[in-house]
């Protein structure tokens, strides 16, 4: 898929389609792009009710050969003034559409919208067409594969300025970024072990000039990580993690540390999980697949005068007879231990030895861990909000704030002291459960307690890291949720520091 991003003069860009969105009650101001040899046919099909800005709606009107485009594509966007959000969903639901034409291989996108600054909603037009034309189809054969080639981004109603073109240009960094997570998490466990990710890690490394480290078993043991080891230890895959560092040039940088949670399969372990939908625990490594995909947008934004460190922990959570078991009580590579009270509570493990080794080795001046931890937070916040806790209040403000930015929603659960009496062990300085109530929080609580004083916030994504449905943006299958908020948050901490 090719993207272009600079086409004022769509008159001569070869178009086979060209997708222009109607907002309701505007759907005379459509015509007024068109010349006027154009504009007959159009009129017609308003006239006879067929384009009414009904959110939802597609309409498909001949324009034949000579116009602009062949095909133009109508979209309701229902009445405004609405929001990036809406937008960007209206359009990827019109590509979702759009992909499955025949003889459509040019498409172009006007990213002026009646009624509303282009600046501001072309960024939300072009992630929703590149989000909306996704799909995970490296394992199908290419017969069902899309026609569409190149998609061209511009306006027949206004010549795009140069601050709407460079947002244009950064937003297509961040949500390639976004649909690389999507790849990663999507990709079944038997493909993309630890080693295999790890691999492509590397791969990616090099290709973007970001330096990068893996620690392999032996490392890992040497220091000391009992509690990732332990997760890891019932599977025949072995462990790996990964650090990939993005430097900046500037002297005595402060240091973001972004972790992400990379069960490449959590079967729950001994404390094994029942086998309905058990196939989507492949997907537990989206928080490291966002981490991933977000350095390799910071090696292209190149923001200034901050380090940047992703940590991905990739693990698998396995039975076996070598499994860790409930009531074994494990090290962490910071010497606190931890009793197992459910093997299927292994994110937090895997987190807290990370957490752990980022304070203790990489001068770390904040800590951004994402991770699907647990269940409960999408019976808080369902699928429309990660949760965020965390002791540092700006930090947890940066992470909103950037969120809001790039249409991704964060909300702060509370971290009261209260509820670490949960993790509160008889035998051990830690347990690794603590029970049902308040579960998200009380999950990055134990996080909490490897932070020390480092400005900190964890980010479960549990609730809004996979979709069962085709809607809007959303695709069935991985989000990439969180990638685009972590490739933007060094600039925007940089900027308020
Ligand atoms: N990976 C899961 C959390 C999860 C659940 C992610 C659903 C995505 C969708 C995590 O490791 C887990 O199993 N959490 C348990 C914790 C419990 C055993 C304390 C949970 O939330 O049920
Ligand atoms: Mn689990
Ligand atoms: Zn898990």
């Amino acid at each position: 898929m090719e993207v272009r991003e600079r086409m004022s003069d769509f008159r001569n860009a070869g178009l086979d389609g060209l997708l222009v969105g109607v907002i309701k009650g505007n759907e005379d101001e459509v015509i007024e792009r068109f010349e006027a040899a154009e504009r007959a046919t159009i009129e017609q099909v308003i006239e006879e009710g067929w384009v009414t800005g009904e959110s939802g709606q597609l309409t498909e009107v001949f324009l034949g050969s000579g116009a602009v485009a062949r095909r133009l594509f109508l979209v309701g966007m229902g009445s405004g003034p609405l929001l990036g959000y809406q937008v960007r969903d209206r359009f990827a639901d019109a590509l979702r559409a759009l992909k499955k034409k025949k003889k459509l291989s040019r498409l172009g996108v006007d990213v002026a919208l009646d009624g509303h600054e282009t600046r501001a909603m072309a960024p939300f037009i072009l992630e929703g067409v590149l989000l909306g034309n996704y799909t995970f189809s490296r394992y199908k054969k290419a017969d069902d594969a899309t026609a569409l080639e190149t998609l061209l981004f511009g306006s027949l109603k206004e010549d795009l300025n140069a601050k709407t073109i460079a947002s244009l240009t950064r937003r297509e960094t961040v949500v390639r970024a976004t649909m690389t997570a999507r790849d990663l998490a999507n990709e079944p466990s038997n493909h993309l072990t630890p080693i295999a990710f790890s691999q492509r890690a590397q791969t990616m490394a090099l290709e973007s000039g970001l330096d990068c480290q893996i620690h392999d078993e032996a490392d890992l043991d040497q220091l000391g990580m009992g509690l990732l080891l332990g997760v890891a230890s019932g599977s025949a895959n072995s462990p790996r993690v990964v650090e990939l560092i993005y430097r900046s040039e500037t002297k005595d940088a402060p240091s973001l540390i972004l972790i992400g949670k990379g069960l490449t399969f959590d079967s729950g372990g001994i404390s094994l999980k029942g086998s309905s939908g058990m196939q989507d625990m492949k997907m537990d490594k989206a928080g490291a697949a966002a981490v991933f995909a977000a350095m390799e947008a910071i090696s292209e934004l190149r923001p200034k005068g901050i380090n940047v460190i992703g940590l991905l922990g990739l693990v698998e959570n396995m039975p076996d007879g070598k499994a860790q078991k409930p009531g074994d009580i494990r090290t962490a590579c910071n010497g606190k231990t931890v009793e197992i009270i459910n093997t299927d509570a292994e994110g937090r493990l895997v987190l807290g030895d990370l957490t752990a080794y980022a304070v203790a080795h990489l001068n770390a001046t904040w800590i951004v861990d994402v991770a699907t931890l647990t269940g409960a937070v999408s019976v808080a916040l369902g699928d429309q909000a990660a949760g965020i806790i965390a002791t540092d209040d700006g930090l947890a403000g940066a992470v909103k704030t950037v969120g809001e930015q790039v249409g991704e929603r964060f909300w702060r659960l509370p971290a009261y002291e209260e509820y670490k009496e949960q993790l509160k062990s008889e035998v051990a300085d830690l347990k690794n459960s603590g029970g049902r109530q308040g579960a998200a929080i009380s999950a990055g609580l134990f996080i909490e307690a490897f932070v020390e004083d480092t400005p900190w916030a964890h980010v479960d994504i549990a609730g809004v890291a996979w979709s069962d449905q085709n809607k809007g943006i959303r695709n069935k299958g991985a989000s990439g949720f969180a990638t685009a908020t972590l490739a933007l948050l060094p600039e925007y901490l940089m900027r308020k520091s």
